[in-house]
């Protein structure tokens, strides 16, 4: 999202949530009601990463107008997966070039039904990369290895949000591990978007430790 009046984009926590049961990913929709306004859907098929997770888009479809829903599909070819989760009222496709047989079509898929990104896992570069990056959205640059929640933020990952910022200034999202100890990191790395979904969930209040990640991010 930009700024009225900079321009610039505006610095903003996507709360993620990765679970296999729907009544727990509803008690996470419903108390994120009071704080948040992006959530970060993870799933997973168990082929791309060795876990699993809830993968239907219909109950979803009762909280697109309270939340932007973003879809991070840690999976085979995410193609599949844009049209029914937008019809579910998703707003935002992000899938992994890792598992993309073709990058051009996933981009073209994901135009048509809202915005789309490129995520990019631990150990993919962004000089493998062959696309125009002003064809996407947004870029999701995982500071873990892609798969679960709860494990400890990489810092060198940041290098690559650098990287992309040397050949566009797309808005670029960071996704894993992200924390008020290191948050400023990946905001000084040039990060507009950051996911956190251990340091809320696992936090006795979800919505101070949201505020306490917002009140880091945006300038007083
Ligand atoms: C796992 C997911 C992440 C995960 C982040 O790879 O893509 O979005 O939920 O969880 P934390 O914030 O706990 O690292
Ligand atoms: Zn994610």
């Amino acid at each position: 999202m930009k700024d009225l009046i900079t321009e610039e984009y505006v610095c903003e926590i996507a709360v993620g949530i990765l679970e296999k049961e729907w009544s727990e990913i509803e008690k996470k929709l419903e108390a994120a009601k009071g704080f948040a306004k992006i959530i970060h859907v993870d799933i997973a098929d168990g082929k791309m990463v060795p876990n699993t997770s809830f993968m239907d888009p219909k109950p979803f479809e009762k909280y697109a107008k309270d939340f932007d829903l973003e879809l991070h599909m840690m999976v085979e070819n995410p193609i599949q997966y844009i049209k029914p989760f937008a019809a579910a009222g998703f707003k935002r496709f992000v899938g992994h070039v890792e598992k993309m047989p073709s990058i051009d079509e996933f981009i073209a898929e994901g135009q048509l039904y809202g915005e789309v990104g490129l995520a990019l896992d631990k150990g993919t570069s962004v000089n493998s990369l062959n696309f125009n990056f002003e064809d996407v959205d947004c870029m999701t640059v995982m500071t873990i290895q892609a798969g679960f929640s709860g494990q400890q933020f990489m810092e060198d990952q940041l290098q690559k949000v650098k990287d992309i910022h040397q050949q566009s200034m797309i808005p670029v999202e960071v996704d894993g591990g992200v924390k008020d100890t290191n948050i400023m990191f990946a905001k000084n790395a040039g990060a507009v978007r950051f996911v956190a979904t251990s340091f809320i969930w696992g936090s006795e209040n979800p919505a101070e430790a949201y505020k306490k990640l917002t009140d880091i991010i945006s300038p007083q």
